[in-house]
């Protein structure tokens, strides 16, 4: 595997992952998206990691698809290359995600990110689906998820219009869960994701996988596996040690099991 394009490091229970490709703005090519698929798959079956906490750089988290990889491309190509089969691989990650987002999160770079699970934006990000300038439309969910996470209203203005939201009013829709003060973005995420590392995996994955079933699913089904969820955790050793913990005014030690 060539991850020249691709940094990564662990540090504790934390996998840090840094999108490598400063020249074109952190540009997403396809070799580095079938890479980041499966670093991403590595370290989720890695049991000594609790986190992945996936960054890009101060001036970008990702402008996008790579351009030149599509540019002269036609339909039949595109449905050939079948590129969207790596971002099932990514939306299939278990263990919690975080993005640390400075700079241009655009097109797929954007889409990237909505594929995270806490997005800890600095006050300088710049997000966009600005498909529209290049006469497509976004592919790896950008018309579904932003619309899901910002509203009607709001997608069709950034999406027909190609337009560019600030951090302000990314937090002000929800499209990220926090703003930070542009010096410090890297180690605000790097502390949230060490927060989220002190909980046990196995409630960890579950929180995850019934929250994303809130987009997924209608109401009644996704309470119906909430509730599963919710009664499996009661046969899991860390649910006894987080309540003894509590009783015993101490902090839980989650072993996974
Ligand atoms: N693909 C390939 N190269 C890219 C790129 C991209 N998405 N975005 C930026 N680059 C390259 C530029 O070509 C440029 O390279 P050169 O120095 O060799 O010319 C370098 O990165 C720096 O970019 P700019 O000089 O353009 O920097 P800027 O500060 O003037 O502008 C920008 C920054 C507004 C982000 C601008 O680069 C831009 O608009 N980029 C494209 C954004 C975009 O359209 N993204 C959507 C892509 S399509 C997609 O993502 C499809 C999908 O849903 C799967």
């Amino acid at each position: 595997m060539s991850e020249q394009h691709l940094l990564h490091e662990v540090d504790c229970n934390i996998a840090i992952i840094r999108i490598n490709k400063p020249k074109v703005l952190n540009a997403l090519s396809l070799p580095l998206m079938a890479d980041l698929a499966t670093l991403l798959e590595q370290y989720d079956a890695d049991d000594s990691i609790n986190v992945i906490l996936l960054s890009g750089n101060e001036r970008a988290w990702a402008a996008g698809a790579d351009i030149g990889d599509m540019a002269t491309a036609s339909s039949d190509e595109m449905r050939r290359r079948n590129q969207f089969a790596i971002w099932e691989q990514i939306k299939a990650i278990k263990k919690p995600i975080v993005a640390a987002v400075s700079g241009f999160a655009l097109g797929g770079g954007c889409e990237l990110m909505m594929h995270c699970d806490i997005i800890i934006a600095s006050e300088n990000a710049l997000f966009g689906q600005p498909e529209i300038n290049l006469g497509i439309i976004p592919g790896a969910g950008g018309t579904q998820r932003f619309t899901r996470a910002v509203g009607k209203a709001t997608a069709m203005d950034v999406v027909l219009s190609g337009r560019f939201l600030s951090a302000k009013e990314a937090l002000s829709y929800g499209l990220v869960s926090r703003v930070v003060p542009k010096e410090h973005w890297f180690e605000e995420a790097l502390s949230v994701a060490k927060q989220v590392a002190t909980k046990g995996p196995i409630a960890l994955r579950a929180a995850k996988a019934s929250v994303l079933n809130a987009q997924e699913m209608p109401l009644s089904k996704a309470l119906s596996e909430e509730r599963a969820l919710f009664y499996d955790l009661f046969d899991t050793n860390d649910q006894t040690e987080g309540m003894n913990a509590f009783s015993e005014k101490r902090k839980p030690n989650f072993t996974g099991t």
